[in-house]
């Protein structure tokens, strides 16, 4: 343990006050995520454009009211970002820079929803809607322990930023344009970022690891039109089957991926890791039983949570071609296509396996057709240093609030800005989560577990002041 364990067990007057704070303005604070949550901010859809842009204007309007200072919506070639600060606390106390994404994903098949996704609605201490986990409601957690300090306090321990976006949830190219270019307004001494979960309701943990990303779209075009299947059929090649044997010879049956040099850059797993990947406590069948499949599947010769959080994928997302109306038709399709995502770990490079990817399919694809590689959205995988003070300060904070240690995990999920801060700013990143593995993002009936959520407010709190009070010890000077 470091020193930031070892000489503030204790918890300043104005902590204190942060934390009755807190816990008086319960009902505002879900007052408020309900109105969050009513925004439809769907970061991909066009037409809801408007709702992205009132999302933002709504977050500053909060951020405001909650104390923070110089906010700003600012404005980019997409969808807006959000910047507030608070830079009080004095140049020997730290800045932590908050980040989190206030889009969401499209709320569809919406008849599969139990409640409306954007009409809140609170069932056996979860509240339903879509973002109410990923990522709305964690990121208000940021907010609202700021304001329980400024409101009460009148100050905060550390010095904060926030930079929120708009477009994490499609790979989008605004952050990662600001970021090298205003890399003084995000100058910090570290990061910290709740947009993953924990183990369990109980159960606390940190994430270490994020697998990175190589999302690619692949068009196979064939004839000029479609054509008459008997006429044709049996001497033109159709573009769909060729997409077919395309995809086939990706993956073998058990998983592994054959595009030559895939996993040249693949870090291996020590035994260290792997043991402590392997006691996490995992529960497999209740994990498989939420997911509805039948069974678990994957490379042989890793555990589950391997494959998940240390093991890169191929996946095809979306396949377009042919006829798919109701009833028949028979024709010889002109086009067809498929959606790939590629999920990294360290220390694959996104630029490096699309080449590979595309050298593959071309070496794969018949003459009979045309094949076209596309380079859609990519994110270095990340991977953070356990030891690292900030670590075992937002353990210790855990602590405080659940009980329990922490336990860490790698995640499968992607959050690309973090390799960036990593890049642009030399900043390593804390993910504090504070959802289930079995909120249901990116799914119908989205939700976030309430207690937790005014949990994480106060987890937060106490964050705030274990940093500030070993500021001298472990976040200013040599060990960083
Ligand atoms: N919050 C998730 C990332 C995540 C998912 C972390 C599961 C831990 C567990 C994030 O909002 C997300 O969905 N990211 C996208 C990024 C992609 C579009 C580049 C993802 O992982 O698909
Ligand atoms: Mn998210
Ligand atoms: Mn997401």
């Amino acid at each position: 343990m470091t020193s930031a364990t070892a000489t503030h067990q204790s918890i300043s007057p104005d902590t204190q006050k942060a934390l009755e704070f807190s816990r008086t303005y319960k009902e505002e604070q879900l007052k408020e995520v309900v109105e969050f949550l009513r925004i439809p901010s769907v970061s991909t859809l066009p037409d809801r454009a408007v709702d992205v842009a009132a999302a933002a204007k709504w977050l500053a309007l909060q951020m405001d009211r909650s104390g923070l200072e110089n906010v700003q919506v600012i404005q980019t070639k997409g969808h807006p970002l959000v910047y507030g600060d608070w830079l009080h606390a004095g140049p020997d106390s730290p800045t932590v820079l908050v980040y989190g994404h206030y889009d969401v994903q499209p709320p569809d098949p919406l008849d599969l929803w139990n409640s409306p996704p954007f009409k809140p609605s609170i069932h056996d201490d979860y509240i339903y809607a879509r973002g109410a986990s990923d990522d709305k409601g964690q990121l208000y957690v940021h907010i609202k322990s700021v304001e329980s300090y400024l409101k009460s306090a009148g100050r905060l321990p550390v010095n904060v930023k926030f930079i929120i976006e708009g477009e994490e949830e499609i790979g989008g190219k605004s952050l990662e344009a600001f970021v090298p270019e205003n890399t003084q307004l995000l100058a910090a001494d570290t990061v910290v970022v709740s947009d993953t979960h924990i183990a369990g309701r109980d159960q606390p943990s940190i994430v270490y690891a994020l697998r990175g990303m190589c999302y690619v779209f692949l068009d196979v075009a064939g004839p000029a039109r479609d054509l008459h299947s008997g006429s044709y059929g049996g001497a033109i090649n159709n573009p769909l089957n060729a997409l077919g044997h395309i995809i086939a010879r990706l993956k073998d049956e058990e998983g592994h991926i054959l595009i030559p040099g895939f996993y040249e850059q693949v870090r291996i797993l020590t035994r260290e890791e792997r043991h402590l990947i392997a006691k996490s406590g995992h529960d497999e069948s209740a994990w498989l039983a939420d997911t509805g499949a039948p069974k678990a599947w994957g490379e042989p010769e890793f555990t589950l949570l391997e494959r998940i959080g240390a093991r890169p994928t191929l996946d095809v997302n979306g396949l377009i071609g042919g006829y798919t109306d109701s009833g028949a038709k028979t024709i010889l399709p002109s086009k067809a296509h498929a959606k790939i995502s590629m999920r990294l770990v360290p220390d694959q490079d996104p630029g490096d396996i699309f080449a590979k990817f595309q050298d593959y399919v071309r070496s794969c694809a018949p003459d009979t057709v045309k094949v076209e590689c596309t380079y859609f959205h990519g994110a270095q995988p990340c991977i953070i240093d356990r030891k690292l003070p900030e670590m075992q300060a937002a353990a210790m904070a855990y602590e405080r609030v659940f009980g329990k240690q922490p336990i860490y995990m790698r995640e499968g999920g992607s959050i690309p800005v973090i390799s960036l801060f990593q890049q642009y700013l030399g900043l390593q990143t804390v993910l504090m989560g504070f959802g289930l593995a079995d909120d249901h993002i990116h799914s119908p009936n989205e939700r976030m577990y309430l207690p937790n959520f005014y949990r994480g407010i106060e987890t937060v709190i106490h964050y705030l002041d274990i940093l500030g009070s070993s500021a001298d010890a472990t976040l200013s000077g040599e060990d960083r």
